[in-house]
């Protein structure tokens, strides 16, 4: 990114300065940050925008250059731990959030955050979460949840397979701390200290996708690499998950999360709320 200003608002307010009402842009931001098959399908970030668009948040530059986006769901929950489910179960099998959806949920569910590769290291990430933040505190509501990517997970994975030691488990690498407390995944660590979140639990196959072999083929990249994983053979692919091949051929892509949560006090809650996408003045960072 340019040294030039850079502006967060919602997603509306930056595709209706562009004229992009189709949100070309963000699929297009969104495809940078994420293999093929875990891109959102044609259409469901579109969709999401109008479905909840207080909830769909980017960093652009004065000059319109889209650098970061967040992408969240308003949603009812009981606030038991035990109930948080997979990935899909907030955001719909559509990817839309379009069944899930709540105007009067009570909690704040961060769908994906992604930084165009040229602009990461800049803090974004963490502006955007403070966008989400704000966001849950004009909303008056009682939770802030994540299904996080401990995303440096994979490259543990990696450098083990590289140097012939033992490929470490998920659940030992996502609870694992450093010295001073704080979560030893950078991007856990963020979701920690910097929206103060509380590291819950971890769900198995929170993110599972069927990939075509066309796909497959065509996604690869000279860096993927089979591994003997402790759920047995799998593609590691540079993403926090693994393609594995199910015992009928299928090509099967799994991602385990972990939940993070962060309950808040809300104040007399109510749904007539000061905070319009419409009328949300970009705020300036
Ligand atoms: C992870 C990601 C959002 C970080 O964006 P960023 O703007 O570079 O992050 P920031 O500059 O705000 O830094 C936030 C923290 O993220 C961590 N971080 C930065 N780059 C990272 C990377 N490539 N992988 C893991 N963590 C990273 C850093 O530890 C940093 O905290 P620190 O400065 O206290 O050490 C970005 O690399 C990205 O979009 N990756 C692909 C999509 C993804 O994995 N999203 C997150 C899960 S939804």
């Amino acid at each position: 990114m340019k040294e030039s200003k850079a502006v967060i608002s919602t997603w509306g307010d930056f595709l209706h300065s562009k004229g992009d009402l189709e949100a070309i842009e963000i699929h297009r931001l969104d495809g940078m940050c994420w293999m093929p098959f875990l891109t959102a399908p044609p259409g469901a970030l579109k969709t999401r925008m109008e479905v909840f668009p207080e909830g769909q948040l980017c960093i652009a530059t004065e000059e319109g250059e889209l650098c970061a986006i967040v992408t969240t769901n308003r949603i009812d929950w009981n606030g038991e731990t035990g109930s948080l489910g997979t990935w899909h179960d907030v955001a719909g099998n559509e990817q839309t959030c379009r069944e899930t959806y709540r105007s009067d949920g009570n909690t704040l569910c961060l769908l994906s955050l992604s930084v165009a590769p040229a602009s990461r290291g800049r803090n974004l990430a963490k502006t955007l979460l403070r966008g989400v933040s704000l966001l849950a505190e004009r909303l008056n509501l009682e939770f802030v949840i994540v299904p996080a990517r401990p995303n440096m997970y994979s490259k543990s994975v990696i450098d083990a397979h590289r140097s012939g030691a033992p490929i470490p488990e998920f659940d030992q690498y996502a609870l694992s701390r450093r010295a001073d407390g704080s979560p030893l995944d950078p991007w856990l660590r963020t979701l920690t200290t910097c929206l103060g979140m509380e590291i819950t639990q971890i769900v198995d196959n929170a993110m599972v996708v069927e990939i075509e072999e066309y796909q497959f083929m065509s996604s690869k990249q000279s860096d993927w690499a089979l591994l003997h994983s402790p759920d047995g053979p799998a593609w590691w692919v540079n993403e926090t998950g693994f393609i594995y091949q199910e015992r009928d051929g299928r090509l099967v892509y799994r991602e385990k999360n972990v939940w993070c949560v962060l309950r808040r006090s809300p104040v007399n809650r109510t749904n007539d709320l000061p905070y319009r996408s419409s009328t949300t003045e970009g705020r300036r960072l």
